[in-house]
C-alpha cells in the first residue's frame, strides 16, 4: 500500500514535470505552459488549445514549416504550446506525453522518423486527444491512431527529380546521393521514388550515398569525404534530398576545384530561397517543391476535428518543379 502511494505521487510528479517542461522549451512564446484550460472537443466559441511536437530546426524548410503554423495559430486565436524536440524522437515522444497530460485540444505530430511512435499514440487515444500528422507520416499497422496526415508525397517528389537528371544528362550520370535524417519518411520515400525511376536506365547509377541528416553542414561533409573517397572523380551528378545539403555540396564541390551546375549536375527538393538564389547564379540546376506553408490547411483540419467532422485519412500538398532557366523570374515570389 505505501509503495504503491509513493509510485503514485512519483508518477504524478513526472507527469507534472513533463507538462511543465513542454512549456518552456527554449523561451518559446507561444509555449505556453502550465495546465489545460480547455477538455477535448471543445466547443465553438472556446479557445483551441493544441500542442504542436515539432522536429527541430535543421533546414530552412522547418523553419518556414513552424512559423507557417505559429502565424496561421496566432491569426485564428489558437493557444499553440510549441515543442522543438531538436532533432530527437525522445524529446518528441516526451512533447506528445506532456501535451496529454495537459489535456489539450487536439496534437500535432511532425514525426521525426517513421517508427517507435505507436506507444505515444496509443496513449493519446486512450485519452481522446486527436493527432494529426503534420509533414511527415509513421508507420503503423493501425491508421486509428492518428486523424489525418497532411504532408506532401515525398516518393512524388524523389521521381520528379529523378525526371529532371534524366533529362538533363540523357540517362547517362554517376550519382553521389545525400540522404535525409535516416529512417525519416522524407529519406526513405524520396530515395524510394528516385530509385524507381534511374532503376529504367541502365547506365545512371547511384554510386555513393549517406545521410546529411538535411543540415547543410551535414551536405557539406558528406559531399567533401564523396569527393576525396575513389570514385569522387567520377561524379557527375548529386541527388540531394533537400536543399540546405545541395547548398553545403555546392560549397565542397567548389572548394575542391570544380563547378557545381555544370562539371556537376545537382537537384534537391524544398524549394527554398537558398535554392533559386544558387539556381540564379548557375550552381544549382533544379528544385523540386516541397511546400512548407500548411499552417492553413492543418488549422482547417484541427478545427473540424474538434467539431466533430470527419476527415479524410491523407490531405496532400500541391506542389511544382522549378530549373535554373525559372530561378530569377521566380525569386521574388519565393514566401520561404
Ligand atoms: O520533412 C520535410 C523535410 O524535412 C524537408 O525536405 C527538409 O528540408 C526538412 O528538414
Amino acid at each position: 500500500m505505501i509503495v504503491s502511494k509513493t509510485v503514485r505521487a512519483a508518477s504524478i510528479a513526472l507527469t507534472l514535470l513533463t507538462a511543465a517542461l513542454v512549456g518552456c522549451d527554449g523561451g518559446d512564446s507561444s509555449a505556453g505552459g502550465g495546465g489545460a484550460t480547455t477538455q477535448p472537443g471543445a466547443g465553438a466559441g472556446k479557445k483551441l488549445t493544441v500542442g504542436f511536437a515539432q522536429v527541430g530546426a535543421e533546414s530552412a524548410w522547418r523553419t518556414a514549416n513552424t512559423d507557417s503554423i505559429k502565424s496561421e495559430a496566432e491569426k485564428r486565436g489558437v493557444d499553440l504550446r510549441f515543442s522543438d524536440a531538436q532533432g530527437k524522437q525522445e524529446n518528441q515522444i516526451a512533447a506528445v506525453r506532456g501535451f496529454i497530460a495537459q489535456r489539450v485540444d487536439a496534437i500535432l505530430l511532425a514525426p521525426i522518423v517513421e517508427t517507435g511512435f505507436e506507444p505515444v499514440l496509443k496513449e493519446a487515444k486512450a485519452a481522446k486527444i486527436p493527432v494529426i500528422l503534420s509533414d511527415r507520416r509513421v508507420a503503423t499497422s493501425d491508421d486509428s491512431l492518428y486523424v489525418t496526415f497532411i504532408g506532401s508525397d515525398f516518393i512524388e517528389e524523389g521521381r520528379r527529380a529523378a525526371n529532371f537528371l534524366v533529362k538533363k544528362t540523357g540517362g547517362k550520370a554517376v550519382i553521389a546521393e545525400l540522404q535525409g535524417t535516416t529512417g525519416s519518411a522524407p529519406a526513405n520515400d524520396r530515395k524510394k521514388g528516385f530509385e524507381e525511376v534511374i532503376a529504367k536506365h541502365p547506365d545512371m547509377k547511384i554510386v555513393l550515398s549517406q545521410t546529411g541528416d538535411f543540415r547543410r553542414d551535414g551536405g557539406k561533409k558528406v559531399m567533401e569525404a564523396f569527393l576525396k573517397s575513389a570514385d569522387g572523380a567520377k561524379i557527375n551528378a548529386v541527388y540531394a534530398h533537400n536543399d540546405d545539403m545541395a547548398i553545403g555540396a555546392i560549397q565542397a564541390i567548389e572548394e575542391a576545384g570544380r563547378k557545381p551546375g555544370s562539371d556537376v549536375v545537382i537537384v534537391s527538393i524544398d524549394g527554398v530561397r537558398g535554392a533559386f538564389e544558387a539556381m540564379a547564379a548557375g550552381k544549382l540546376n533544379c528544385t523540386v517543391e516541397c511546400n512548407p506553408l500548411i499552417g492553413p490547411q492543418v488549422f482547417d483540419a484541427i478545427e473540424k476535428v474538434v467539431a466533430g467532422e470527419t476527415l479524410p485519412k491523407r490531405i496532400q500538398v500541391e506542389e511544382g518543379v522549378f530549373t535554373q532557366e525559372q530561378a530569377a523570374a521566380e525569386l521574388p515570389n519565393r514566401k520561404y
